[in-house]
């Protein structure tokens, strides 16, 4: 087999229950044309059930995981608090790690990965997925073909309830856990900087709370975020609203990416991206296509094409978009943002030039 086309072998830590690694990453692994399943881990028994419905290895002591020799790359999906410290033993270990967001919950945290990232000779990578969807994919290629000009503002807001969490002693509810702007914040922030191909050189954030609806939706803490990234010539002004906590309401996220020629919508909940240009009267709607192979989830495909980036990047040794170093300084400014906000100030950015 072509050194290039060879297959890495990874196992995936969390796989024990129906959720993101086992929904998402699972069949995404099965699917990648260069990465070969090897096992599963996770707390939960129940992980022996999967690990035998795929013909894989299940381990329930993720220490067992990293002393099996033949993994290469270990996918880490378990809960946000747990992420340094197993990022952190598996880098010791020897191993590569694709690593699910956010990759922390502090900027000591931050820190940390960035010194393991720096001191290993194994790849860190966060898996980023939300570039890879097809309507993501099909805006960079309407921006990169210069049909709205030149890039200057990208609007994404987010509307609706936070994702309930049954145990109200879980620490997402805690003020700790930095809510969903934490949590999500990254997903957002890493589209925007595929857009514009510029890191933020300075955030500030509004945040307030609505303190009126079920504690397994509110948490603690802000549940509204309001958000100015300064990308180069180009600003994302970005808008996580939980605070409609009533059944029914309108939710999902919109966007309006515009140029100095025209602008891409789409709106909230919809699919459907128009194209409106200065030449013309009305919106032409654009088509996402693209080329084969493509799978019918769009979520599982986004999944499939990041983690075959970075088993390419094990292979070739040369850094796939967004490395390491960029994801990295991306949740710098969803932390100063946290922390601009409680100064009502906006917050420069260490690493803008
Ligand atoms: N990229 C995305 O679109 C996306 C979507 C959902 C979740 N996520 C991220 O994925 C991660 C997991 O989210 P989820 O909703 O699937 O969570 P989950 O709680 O449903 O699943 C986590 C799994 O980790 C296991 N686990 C907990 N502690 C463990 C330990 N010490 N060792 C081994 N296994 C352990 C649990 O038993 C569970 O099976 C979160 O960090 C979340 O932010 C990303």
């Amino acid at each position: 087999m072509n050194g290039l086309m060879r297959k890495i072998k990874t196992g995936i830590l969390g796989a024990g229950q129906a959720n993101i690694a086992t929904s998402n990453q699972l069949p995404a692994t099965l699917a990648a044309e260069n990465i070969e399943l090897l096992a599963l881990c996770d707390i939960n028994p129940a992980v022996n059930d999967y690990a035998a419905q795929y013909g894989v290895r299940a381990y329930t002591d993720y220490g067992a995981m990293l002393a099996d020799p033949e993994i290469e790359m270990i996918q880490i999906a378990t809960p946000d608090w747990l992420h340094c410290e197993q990022t952190e033993r598996a880098l010791a270990a020897g191993k590569h790690v694709a690593l699910q967001k956010p990759p922390c919950l502090t900027p000591a945290e931050l820190e940390r990965l960035r010194k393991a990232a720096s001191q290993s000779r194994f790849h860190l990578k966060i898996l980023q997925n939300q570039r890879e969807t097809i309507l993501s994919r099909t805006i960079k290629d309407i921006i990169d073909s210069g049909k709205i000009g030149e890039l200057r503002e990208i609007i994404i807001r987010c509307r609706g309830h936070r994702f309930p969490i049954q145990n109200l002693n879980s620490p997402y509810l805690k003020a700790e856990c930095g809510g969903v702007w934490t949590h999500n914040g990254l997903h957002w922030l890493d589209e925007a900087f595929f857009y514009s191909g510029t890191l933020p050189e300075s955030v500030q954030v509004f945040s307030t709370r609505n303190q009126v609806g079920a504690p397994q939706v509110l948490g603690e803490g802000p549940n509204y975020w309001s958000a100015v990234f300064k990308m180069g010539r180009c600003t994302f002004l970005f808008e996580y609203n939980t605070m409609l906590t009533g059944d029914g309401l309108p939710n999902g996220t919109c966007r309006s990416v515009i140029g100095t020629k025209g602008e891409l919508r789409q709106d909230y909940g919809s699919q459907e991206l128009l194209l409106y240009h200065k030449d013309n009267e009305t919106p032409r709607p654009y088509e996402l296509t693209e080329a084969p192979p493509q799978l019918k989830d769009d979520a599982v495909n986004s999944f499939r094409l990041a983690l075959e980036k970075f088993a390419r990047q094990i292979v070739t040794g040369k850094k796939e978009s967004p490395t390491i170093e960029d994801s990295l300084a991306l949740m710098d400014a969803i932390f100063a943002g946290t922390a601009g906000a409680k100064e009502n100030k906006a917050i420069k950015l260490g690493r803008a030039p």
